[in-house]
């Protein structure tokens, strides 16, 4: 009978077994919970010999690169180099309104800072004397991305660029390594909660690889991003202190490039508008917008008007995925 202790042991075993005792591994995280446990697995069976990369693409989460290093550095122990490639991002981001060029921009350049750290750590590691060359790259991939890249091979497929699904260097040379892809989301969680990955982190509500730079529709500059890193602070924080992080799957707040006219203070001002979307689904294929009642959304929009500076209205998106899709590019 299949138990998650026994799971642990097993996958272990196998990843020691593939990698030898002299194997490097390399692999991206991002602070989610798939990258998280895929990750500390690979501590746990090959310790330092596991290199972590997170890339500071500059559209994270407010203060998220920080907070990620310290998760996995401090409290998982993990091997985690952090490479700040936020200004090579931003400065690439200049001009960029169209969203599928802002995906594969971000992801392509991804991919280049990630190899281009992987060339580094391969050297260092190289030089050390216990250690051989990186030859294996670890990718979170679950049993519902290896069914959907199978299924959706057909021109579905290009709808919109996940760069996090199976969109990692192919001329790099390096074996897949995919402990969790027989795994359901709600494994991959159990599976966390047993390797002692934090609470909050395991139920995280999913990232996308291109970050806010699609929730800030048009442009994205770093005035932009500032703006929609405070209201979603705002907005997951008030979230969190109902009681509804769980409930809700996925709650973001948007920035919508428009201005409208407001009063504040006493003054007439011109300035842009945020939207939030929270939403419940199971899959994310479909999903329905989250009832928040009156009081808690009143809340929210009082806090982020008057606590981020360059807005001055809120809406709440009411769309249901089809024919929305849960991201707003
Ligand atoms: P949509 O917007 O397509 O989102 O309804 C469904 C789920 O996928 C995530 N998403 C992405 N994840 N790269 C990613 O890694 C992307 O380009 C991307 N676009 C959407 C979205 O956050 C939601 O969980």
């Amino acid at each position: 009978d299949w138990t998650m202790g026994k799971f642990v042991d097993q996958e272990i075993e196998r990843i020691r077994k593939l990698v030898g005792d002299k194997g490097q591994v390399i692999g991206a995280v991002s602070g989610g919970v798939d990258s998280t446990v895929a990750a500390k697995l690979m501590k746990e069976a090959i310790g330092d010999r596991f290199h972590a990369v997170l890339v500071d693409n500059g559209v994270l989460r407010q203060d998220e690169a920080k907070q990620v290093k310290e998760t996995l550095t401090a409290g998982l122990g993990i091997n985690l180099t952090v490479i700040d490639a936020s200004k090579r991002f931003l400065d690439g981001l200049k001009g960029v309104t169209e969203p599928e060029k802002k995906r594969k921009f971000i992801g392509n350049t991804f991919i280049e800072v990630f190899q281009e750290t992987a060339k580094q750590i391969a050297a260092e590691a190289h030089g050390s004397s216990a250690a051989g060359e990186i030859e294996w790259l670890l990718q979170g991939t679950l049993y519902p991305d290896v069914i959907e890249s199978i299924s959706f091979k057909g021109p579905s497929a290009t709808i919109k660029t996940h760069h996090n699904v199976g969109g990692l260097p192919k001329d790099m040379n390096l074996k897949l390594i995919e402990p969790l892809r027989e795994l359901f989301k709600d494994e991959v969680r159990e599976l966390g909660k047993n390797l002692g990955i934090p609470e909050d982190l395991v139920w995280r509500h999913p990232f996308p690889g291109p970050g806010i730079a699609i929730r800030i529709l048009g442009e994205v500059t770093p005035e932009q991003v500032r703006i929609a890193r405070e209201a979603d602070v705002i907005f997951i924080e008030e979230i969190k202190a109902a009681g509804l992080y769980r409930q809700i799957s996925q709650a973001f707040a948007a920035l919508l490039p428009v201005k409208a006219v407001g009063v504040m203070g006493d003054k007439r001002v011109h300035e842009q508008m945020i939207a939030l979307r929270a939403v419940e689904t199971t899959d994310f294929m479909t999903a329905d917008w989250f009832p928040f009642d009156g009081a808690f959304l009143k809340k929210v929009s009082r806090r982020i008007v008057n606590e981020v500076d360059g807005v001055c209205r809120v809406v709440y998106d009411i769309t249901s995925k089809p024919p929305g899709t849960i991201e707003m590019e």
